[in-house]
């Protein structure tokens, strides 16, 4: 399909159209310093819908963008697809020749290192495998043991090396816990009974729990038929997050019911005595009118001694994409990162132009303002130090009045002054989902 081709969906105009042609580049021009500390590749998926247009933003083909960062040199800049039987292929995600086939990934939401392997995914099929300059590997399935999708949004514990996961599904089983050891063998699946073929885009962990966000957003089959979105808000289904011991069954699961809302990406959760307390982007309602509510930092705590649920917001920034530093992932963090939605419609969409820091110690947030029509992807923390701040923020920014994109390093510490770097790339990067930091 052409490079901003004519057409009404959202998703294809703008810097949401996907980019015709796979290219690198080397030795990339640098405004500022990189850190020399920095050495690794940062990748960043979405969708970049390679033949006719996608039917919603999230069906688009998965584009990998990956920028390699050494000794205070931007190295190379490389995009590729995830060579999935859609692109080998060449073949719609509504095509019914792969229906029910685990292989025909996308591969367009998000990149994870576990036991030294990278894996590009997306939640409705087998993760695919990639190696660190892009090239596909193959799709996995760990040694025939995972019989379900996988999610997105696996959780990587800094402690033991272990690998949380689960798979959803519009057919029975619903939900089915995955958990890994350091060594990335699938060690224990278990059915966790939800409400119903729900859409459960990401979960949390904690150093001891799991817990699984039984959420009002419904497969529909009126609309899968129509090869678009196939989930939906619903009115009638009762919201609830299941807490379950990270090694336990579903016999061990405690719901805890809570008001409506829809949560596709928590920051963090972390045990607290007889609770677990987990800090999301939570949306009062989802595609009741598309996007058009913004999602809020918001905290539950689910004491497990009591069965009640609270919440409150914690800060009224809109915003998306919540991260956190993947040392802390699981346990008790200071400091979140985020950005804001709804502050420019420049692109069409409710996108922000600022990063956002939390600091939920302090109960402040810092801000990267990155000026009007440019626009930040998720803002990945690279360590670089002891403490849990220390390091520098990573982002893909789109610069609308350029129709460009660079990589910005930001100082984690200190976000509001500024990129302390700036990388230009050799061709704009679509907006899209996650992205990670593999540090050499
Ligand atoms: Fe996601």
């Amino acid at each position: 399909m052409a490079d901003g081709a004519a057409t009404t969906s959202w998703w294809l105009k703008g810097n949401f159209a996907p980019v015709e042609r796979e290219v690198e580049a080397f030795d990339l021009p640098v405004t500022g310093a990189l850190p020399p500390e920095l050495s690794g590749v940062f990748m960043r998926t979405g969708p970049n819908p390679a033949r006719e247009p996608s039917a919603h933003w999230f069906l688009g083909d998965g584009m990998i963008h990956g920028v390699r960062i050494e000794k205070g040199k931007a190295r190379w800049y490389r995009n590729r697809y995830v060579r999935t039987p859609l692109i080998e292929r060449g073949i719609l995600t509504r095509d019914p020749s792969v229906f029910g086939d685990k292989r025909a990934s996308t591969a367009n939401t998000n990149i994870i290192r576990h036991a030294r392997r990278i894996f590009a995914l997306e939640e409705a099929h087998f993760p695919y495998e990639i190696d660190g300059e892009l090239k596909t590997k193959g799709c996995v399935d760990f040694d025939g043991r995972l019989k379900t999708a996988f999610t997105a949004h696996p959780k990587i514990c800094p402690l033991t090396g272990e690998m949380l996961a689960f798979g959803y599904s519009f057919m029975p089983p619903y939900c089915v816990y995955h958990r890994f050891d350091r060594e990335g063998r699938l060690v224990q699946s278990e059915e966790i009974p939800v409400g119903g073929p729900v859409m459960m885009h990401d979960f949390c962990a904690t150093r001891t729990k799991v817990v699984f966000m039984d959420l009002p957003i419904v497969f529909d089959m009126a609309s899968a038929m129509q090869g678009g979105m196939p989930y939906k808000w619903s009115d009638d289904y009762p919201a609830r997050l299941g807490v379950m011991p990270r090694e336990g069954t579903a016999r061990n699961l405690k719901w805890f019911s809570i008001p409506y809302c829809y949560v596709f990406h928590p920051l963090n959760a972390y045990d607290d005595g007889e609770a677990v307390v987990l800090d999301v982007a939570r949306y009062e309602k989802m595609w009741v009118k598309g996007f058009d509510v913004p999602a809020h930092l918001h905290r539950f705590r689910l004491d497990l001694s009591t069965g009640l649920a609270r919440s409150e917001q914690l800060d009224d920034h809109p915003i998306e994409f919540p991260r956190v530093a993947d040392a802390k992932a699981g346990l008790e963090h200071r400091y979140g990162y985020a950005i804001t939605t709804h502050g420019d419609d420049e692109a069409g969409f409710n996108l922000g132009s600022e990063i956002v820091k939390f600091d939920l110690a302090r109960g402040s947030a810092s801000v990267a303002r990155l000026g009007k029509g440019r626009f930040p992807s998720e803002a990945v923390h690279a360590a670089a130090g002891k403490g849990e701040d220390d390091g520098y923020l990573l982002s893909i920014v789109y610069d609308a009045s350029r129709n460009a994109s660079d990589f910005l390093v930001f100082d984690a510490t200190d976000i509001a002054k500024g990129p302390v770097a700036t990388v230009a790339l050799p061709q704009r990067v679509p907006f899209g989902f996650h992205g990670a930091w593999f540090a050499d």
